[in-house]
Order: structure tokens, then C-alpha cells, then sequence
């Protein structure tokens, strides 16, 4: 980055989903106010769902605006929060209930940096995948057949196959006021579950999963 006449700062957080709150997007703003960013300041999100989310909401924010990159780094961000420019926080009344529609710049994922996710994290990956071919992709429901190795051995395949279908929906739908809104199977019914165990009784993969 030096060589390319840019400075980085980092600003990190505890992991997790009870983080995704406002105090931490304006603690993020705060910090950006502090190193005097301008506009021209580029947040990238290097993280799972809840990095991003949170680095996305703080861009769509900070100054009115600023440019952010998603880096996903798990599975389940990789095929879902980090495409289509959902940024959120939580409330206590819900999940997700102040944030913006704000498209990344660039969604940059290197596969590679699955092979450190505990099982349980691959797993919530997992369960939106096998979303996308419920929805639309008899070839990702082939390959989630023959479990775990084979989705191991084929992971580029999912993901890319995983993020066309997402990205098409949002293409068609940004707003998600129509056909986007097919994504959100599982997730409804997955949010109610998530919420009486405060987001720690079941993982969210897990929830989508029953829902
Ligand atoms: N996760 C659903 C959507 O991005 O619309």
C-alpha cells in the first residue's frame, strides 16, 4: 500500500453479532473523523457478515459517503452480506433495522481463507448456498448432495455459483422491492428463531436453515 502512496489504519472490534450496533458504526465514524479521512477514504471490510455489514453502514454514513470494499472471509459472507450493498445494524427492537443500501466498490474473496473456519462456520455458509439452489440451481443441490468433502473439493464452483444467482437477483431488484425479496427465503422464519436466543442459541446459518 506505501508503494501505491496510500496509508492503512485499522480499527478492530470483538467478533460477533451482538457488535453490530449503531454505538460501534459511530465509534468507526469517530475514529475516521479523528484521522481527519476525507472523501476520498476507502473503508474495506476484512471480516465475516458482521464486519461487513457494520463497515458498509459507517461507509453509507461517514461524510455522507464514502467508497468501502467487501473482503469476506467466511463462506456465508461470501455468498451473501458481501453482494448486493444490504448494510445494517442492529436494535434492540431487530435485527438489521437501520441501515442503507449502499453498493461496495469491489467484492474481493479469496477462497483460501475458508480453510481456517471452525465447522459450525462453514456449516452457516452452508445453509444459504443450498438456498440459492432451492431457489434456482440444481447444480449446487447436486453438489450439497454428496456432503461435506464435495463441497470442499468444489468450493470455487459454489461460491461463483452461489454469488451469479445472488447478484442477479439484486441486478433485477436492487431495492429489494420484488423478486429480490425470494432471497429472504429461509431468513424470515430465521430471524425469529435468531432473536429469543439473543443470536447465540442458534448461528445464523443454522436458523436460515430451519427457516
Ligand atoms: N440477504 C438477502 C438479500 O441480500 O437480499
Amino acid at each position: 500500500m506505501k508503494t501505491a502512496g496510500k496509508t492503512v489504519f485499522s480499527w478492530v472490534f470483538p467478533a460477533g453479532e451482538a457488535s453490530k450496533n449503531i454505538d460501534n458504526a459511530m465509534k468507526l465514524c469517530a475514529y475516521a473523523a479523528e484521522l481527519k479521512l476525507g472523501r476520498n477514504a476507502l473503508f474495506a471490510a476484512l471480516g465475516g457478515g458482521v464486519t461487513g455489514d457494520l463497515a458498509g453502514f459507517a461507509a453509507a454514513t461517514f461524510l455522507r459517503g464514502i467508497d468501502y470494499v467487501q473482503i469476506p472471509t467466511t463462506l456465508l459472507a461470501a455468498v451473501d452480506s458481501s453482494v448486493g450493498g444490504k448494510t445494517a445494524v442492529d436494535i434492540p427492537s431487530g435485527k438489521n433495522l437501520v441501515g442503507a443500501f449502499k453498493q461496495p466498490l469491489r467484492v474481493i474473496c479469496d477462497i483460501d481463507t475458508f480453510e481456517t473456519l471452525p465447522d459450525v462456520v462453514f456449516h452457516d455458509g452452508c445453509a444459504e448456498c443450498i438456498k440459492y439452489g432451492v431457489l434456482q440451481s440444481p447444480r449446487l443441490l447436486e453438489i450439497f448432495s454428496k456432503g461435506t468433502e464435495a463441497v470442499k473439493e468444489n468450493i470455487a464452483e459454489v461460491v461463483a455459483e452461489s454469488v451469479r444467482i445472488k447478484a442477479d437477483y439484486v441486478a433485477n431488484d436492487e431495492f429489494d422491492t420484488g423478486i429480490r425479496r425470494y432471497l429472504n427465503l429461509g431468513h424470515t422464519i430465521g430471524h425469529a428463531v435468531e432473536k429469543p436466543g439473543n443470536f447465540e442459541r442458534f448461528s445464523h446459518g443454522e436458523s436460515v436453515g430451519i427457516g
